[in-house]
């Protein structure tokens, strides 16, 4: 049996005990991936940020809050698979000394620096050494074919399903998706499918590779 191990939803990074940082990822993409592919005789690992789904059944779950709890579980899981499917929307930025206590309203302005996370799907192949299938999506807002073609080689991925997120019918937080694969050899445009239909797409992608 293939083990797939999946990504989703958001990260959560946490400014004091009250607050966090995240995006608009519902996790509804890799969730309809881990669902399809348990539904395809594969081993699912789903790995998630904080999401309102549920988790679907025969997957092994790790929920996870923040960026370096999403990395450092992959690390310690990646080794036992055959395919790496990365679809979380992971912070690009985390707050680096989170306050013990909820932080009080003084000034007029508050300044927040962030510090860069660790890229977990750029980690794959160079700090994890991961020699497996590995795809990973480029959520873009201009030059999409360009941007995923950058991160397929930047990232040493196999496949790059890039969607454009300034669609409103598609994407962040809705039930379809618009996406290209994007490989080495060239790219194929798929139409608006619903996201388990986009996973089914993937999931033979994979089959054939
Ligand atoms: N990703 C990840 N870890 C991060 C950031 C992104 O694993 N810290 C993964 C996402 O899950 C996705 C892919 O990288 O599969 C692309 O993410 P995206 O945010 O579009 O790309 P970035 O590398 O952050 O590049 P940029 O912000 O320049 O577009």
């Amino acid at each position: 049996m293939m083990k797939v191990l999946i990504t989703a939803g958001p990260t959560r990074e946490a400014i004091d005990p009250a607050r966090f940082i995240s995006n608009y990822s519902s996790g509804k993409m890799g969730y309809a991936l881990a669902n399809a592919c348990a539904h395809s005789e594969f081993e699912v690992l789903l790995i998630s940020g904080p999401t309102q789904l549920e988790v679907p059944i025969n997957c092994d779950y790790i929920p996870v809050e923040s960026a370096q709890e999403m990395y450092e579980a992959v690390e310690k899981h990646i080794h036992d698979v055959d395919v790496a499917i990365f679809s979380a929307a992971v912070a690009d930025y985390t707050y680096a000394s989170p306050a013990a206590q909820k932080i009080k309203k003084y000034g007029d302005t508050l300044i927040i620096e962030l510090e860069k996370t660790k890229d977990i799907l750029g980690s794959a192949r160079v700090e994890f050494d991961f020699k497996g299938i590995l795809i990973g999506f480029a959520a873009e807002t201009e030059n999409l074919l360009d941007n995923a073609r950058i991160k397929l080689e930047k990232k040493g991925c196999d496949l790059i399903v890039a969607n454009d997120i300034l669609r409103k019918d598609s994407g962040f937080n809705v039930d379809h998706n618009q996406a290209y694969l994007v490989t080495s050899t060239g790219h194929q445009e798929l139409p608006l499918l619903s996201k388990k239909a986009l996973a089914l797409a993937i999931i033979q992608w994979v089959q054939a590779h």
